[in-house]
Order: structure tokens, then sequence, then C-alpha cells
């Protein structure tokens, strides 16, 4: 598949100022059907959120599901891989989605991406309700909007990584500044691999210029389906950074699938998958101490006891839910 990483205008300008906070307990939230609330951290009173009667301009939600099916296949051989989801991101929150392999984690990022239809139900995703739009209007909403880092990388085995980053926003007849892509590599620590191709790279590589190519056109929402999955320790931890600044510093939304825990940590929510269905939901708020208020963290990760809270939590439910 070619790369679907689009390009964009500017992001919005900060719909949300940053707040100090501290991290709360992590609430419960169980949601043991799919009719899960469909607030993230940041409520309709929250300065941070447009509210109720938001004109579709400023929705409240950056991206939402109402009773997505998704069937692959027919007859015998159907599979279920999303199963009557409903739930809504939170403009401006960073959501974790975790569960077993095969719940209908990448099948629910691809289908909210406006990347494949779901078989049945409605996806808006900022402010459109993607159903209606035609093949080039949704490709177009994506390349201005939309930032996708694909769990299987998907560079273009003979461009480099510089060429790669650059190559959503060529489909998209836009110039990218050279700077910004040197920023984006930068920034993910490939300054030194701008003109290596990705056989030439090692597989935590590949998945960082994967991310430098979705963050490069500064998206409004950032899908990324197991961005960590292949990188280390210390560079996974930046990665989360970057991820988390385009929230905290940008106002931007990102939906990441992980099944690490420690990843999850970093999110404002967690959501559970389990056969295609949302079966759990934590609210983690976004700093230490906020009293469930969700004040906006000023800066990266959580202190490492919050976050040491927050990782038994997360794994303690992943546990319940793989039993
Ligand atoms: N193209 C397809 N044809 C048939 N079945 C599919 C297809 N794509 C996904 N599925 C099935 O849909 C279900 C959900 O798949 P999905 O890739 O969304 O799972 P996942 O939660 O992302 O898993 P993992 O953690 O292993 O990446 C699985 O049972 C999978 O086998
Ligand atoms: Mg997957």
């Amino acid at each position: 598949m070619v790369p679907t990483t689009p390009t964009g205008p500017a992001p919005r300008s900060g719909h949300r100022s940053p707040l100090p906070g501290a991290l709360p307990a992590p609430t419960d939230g169980p949601a043991p059907t799919n009719a899960v609330p469909t607030d993230g951290p940041c409520t309709a009173d929250d300065p941070r959120s447009p509210g109720t009667g938001a004109p579709e301009t400023a929705p409240a939600h950056a991206v939402r599901l109402e009773g997505v099916r998704v069937v692959h296949g027919s007859g015998a051989r159907a599979v279920t891989a999303l199963d009557d989801v409903s739930i809504a991101f939170a403009r401006g929150t960073f959501t974790a989605i975790m569960g077993p392999s095969g719940s209908g984690k990448s099948t629910l990022l691809q289908c909210a991406a406006g990347l494949d239809r779901p078989t049945a139900g409605r996806i808006v995703l900022a402010g459109q309700d993607i159903g209606g739009l035609d093949e080039n209007a949704r490709t177009r909403l994506r390349r201005e909007r939309v930032g996708f880092v694909f769990q299987a990388f998907n560079l273009v085995e003979s461009l480099t990584a510089a060429e790669n980053v650059v190559l959503p926003s060529r489909f998209g007849g836009r110039r990218v500044d050279r700077d910004r892509v040197a920023e984006a590599l930068q920034a993910v620590g490939l300054a030194d691999r701008a003109h290596h191709r990705p056989s030439q790279l090692s597989g935590g590589q590949q998945q960082r210029v994967a991310l430098a190519r979705a963050l490069v056109s500064r998206p409004d929402v950032l899908f990324a389906d197991e961005p960590t999955g292949a990188l280390d320790t210390v560079t996974s931890a930046e990665v989360l950074r970057l991820m988390r600044m385009l929230v905290d510093a940008r106002g931007g939304t990102t939906l990441m699938v992980t099944h690490d825990p420690v990843a999850a940590a970093g999110a404002d929510v967690v959501v559970f998958l389990k056969d295609g269905r949302v079966v759990d939901r934590l609210d983690l708020g976004r700093g230490p101490g906020d009293g469930g208020g969700a004040p906006c963290r000023s800066s990266g990760a959580p202190p490492p006891r919050a976050l040491t809270e927050r990782v038994s939590v997360i794994a303690a439910r992943t546990t319940r839910l793989e039993s």
C-alpha cells in the first residue's frame, strides 16, 4: 500500500493552554458494554474543549465512531473485526488503545482514519462524516488533517529516509521545506540517516522514519499503530514524547495502539478492546494530583512514581482482559 500520511496545513493555534498539573490515581472506567462514555478527560465544560453546541469547524471530538461494524470476508469465513463500536476521542487528548492480538485495534485505527470503510456505522473525523465523502475527498481530508504510522511502517524501499518523509506531501502537490524534513528526522534521532534507504535501516529506525513522515505535516490527528513496537526503551520514550508533544504543545489528538503498558501510561485515556468490542476504559488524567479536574501537563511524561502506578493499573487490566 502506498503510504497515506498526509500533508497538512499549519495546526490550529492553541485551542487549549497547557496547565501545570499532577497525576491522580487512575479512575475506574468499567465499561462492560460497547456504550462507552464518549468523552475523554477534556469534558464539555473544560475550557480546552469547545463543548456541546460547538460549531462543526471546532468539534469537541477529533474522531467519533457510532455503531461501527467491520466484517472481513463473507459466509463461513466471515470475521467480525469490530462489533458495534461507539466511541469518541476528545480533541487535544492522547488515547492508548490496547487489547489482545486480533481484538480489532488496527481495524479500529484504519477505519477511524478513513483508510478503510466500515461495513456499517458512522465515522466523523475532524468534523466530517467520512461515509459521505468520495474517495478523492477522503484522501484530501487525510492529507490535510491526519498522520498515520502503520504497524508495518509502509516505507517505500527505493526511496531514502528523507524522500519517504516528504513523499505524502508530494502526492498532495505540496512543497515541504527541506528544513522541516530535516527537523522531523532530527526529532526522531535520525538526522544522520536521511539518505539511507529502509533496507539500510534497522526496524526501529524505519519505525522512526514512519513517525517523522506522519509528523512532518503537523497533523490534527495522529494515528499510530504500535509505534514503539520495535524500539528500545530509550528510543521508545523519545517517540512517546514526540506524540505527547503533538497533544500538549500543538493541541492535536493522538490515538496510539500498543501492547505495552509503559507506553500506554503516557496517555490520558486507555481504551481496551476484546473480540471487536470496547470492553474497558481508564481515564488517567493528565498530571499528578489533578483531582480529576484533568488539567493538562505542561511537559511530556508523568513523574516516575505516578508512572509506575499507571503502568501497574494498566497491566492489571490487560491481564484481566487476556485471562
Ligand atoms: N483483510 C482481512 N481479512 C480477513 N480477516 C481480517 C483481515 N484483517 C483483519 N482481519 C481479522 O480481523 C480481526 C482484527 O484484526 P486486527 O488486525 O484489527 O487486530 P489487532 O487487534 O490489530 O491485532 P494485533 O495486535 O495482532 O495487531 C482479526 O481476527 C483478524 O484476523
Ligand atoms: Mg494490529
